[in-house]
């Protein structure tokens, strides 16, 4: 095990949390309360029990169900201001958060509230918390690239508070390459570039990520380690993984946590970094995804601290915030 209370006193940056995913029961039952909107639950015990999942789909409907209470910007303020908090507890000390509007706009949620509204609550953080942080937007991608494109124009209005795009969703059948031009568009425009890939898809998945997208980060990449060429692609270029223990659990992914390829990926020299994913879908926050990790692979103190290590090195900040942030890790690391 690592040494008692590394994990909680190392400063991290969470790279790989959807924000719909942080929609915490409690707060989906008062937001359908507010907004008139009818659930199939009514308490947070009957929403814990649904929470069954044999696969990604499983989840991904449970999840566009919730988001269906967020409505106006103060909602999806409310739902960022839970979260940071959150993530401060822990310790996080940057955010880079995906925000899916294509989940939003067909209910008649305008794109400046859903941006507005998470924009209010990373300002408030920043002033409260002292956490810095950013948003991702990211394509579902089993709706077609022309719909991609609808909100990479919306997106253009708001390149000083969207840094980078990814592409999320139903993995299995919608490859990346089907959003290839878009994702062509978007790196001309100036964004960061990611995309879930690896996780349910093949190897190939994450071949299209790198090489037909051209990604900066690959978010899960697990079954990158099927694919020897690949894995050693991926250390030369230096391309981070975005890796979320909790989720591969419940999405079965993985079966047990003794089988999590978090060690073997650091042991080909991948920049693999922690992260929640949806952390009130799949039980844990940041911390408690390395604490899984921990109590079932016995980490080392190195391994913790390069897993923090690694959030910094594959955050999308400045060289010289990069440079404060690892000095801080390296005094909190003893
Ligand atoms: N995979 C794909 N899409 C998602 C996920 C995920 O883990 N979480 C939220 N949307
Ligand atoms: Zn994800």
């Amino acid at each position: 095990m690592a040494r008692a209370g590394l994990i909680n006193a190392l400063p991290k940056a969470e790279l790989h949390i959807h924000i719909e995913g942080s929609l915490e029961p409690s707060l989906m039952l008062d937001l359908a309360t507010r907004n008139n909107v009818s659930l199939p639950f009514s308490s947070r015990e009957e929403v814990l029990a649904a929470y069954q999942f044999d696969q990604l789909q499983d989840f991904l409907n449970l999840y566009y169900q919730g988001m269906s209470v967020l409505r106006s910007r103060v909602d999806f303020r409310d739902l960022a201001t839970a979260y940071l908090a959150r993530a401060a507890a822990d310790n996080v000390k940057h955010v880079e958060i995906f925000f899916d509007p294509q989940g939003h706009l067909p209910r008649g949620v305008a794109f400046d509230d859903v941006l507005g509204g998470l924009n209010d609550a990373l300002d408030d953080a920043a002033r409260n918390l002292g956490i810095s942080g950013h948003l991702i937007m990211c394509f579902l991608r089993h709706l077609d690239e022309v719909d991609a494109e609808r909100m990479l124009d919306l997106a253009l209005a708001h390149k000083d508070r969207i840094i980078g795009i990814g592409l999320d969703s139903s993995e299995l059948g919608h490859p990346p390459r089907k959003f290839k031009n878009v994702f062509r568009r978007a790196r001309d425009q100036g964004f960061h570039l990611v995309a879930h890939a690896g996780e349910e898809g093949p190897p190939d998945y994450v071949w299209e990520a790198i090489e037909i997208l051209g990604v900066d980060r690959i978010d899960h990449g697990n079954r990158a380690l099927e694919d020897r060429e690949l894995v050693l692609r991926i250390a030369r270029d230096k391309i981070p993984l975005t890796v979320c223990p909790l989720s591969n659990l419940r999405l079965c992914v993985i079966d047990d946590m003794r089988e999590h390829p978090i060690r073997r990926m650091l042991e080909a020299g991948l920049i693999a970094t922690v992260n929640s994913d949806d952390p009130a879908y799949f039980g844990g926050y940041v911390n408690e995804n390395f604490q899984a990790l921990d109590t079932a692979l016995d980490l080392t103190d190195d391994e913790v601290i390069a897993l923090a290590r690694n959030s910094f090195e594959a955050a999308f900040i400045a060289p010289d915030e990069k440079a404060r942030a690892l000095a801080r890790l390296a005094e909190a690391a003893g």
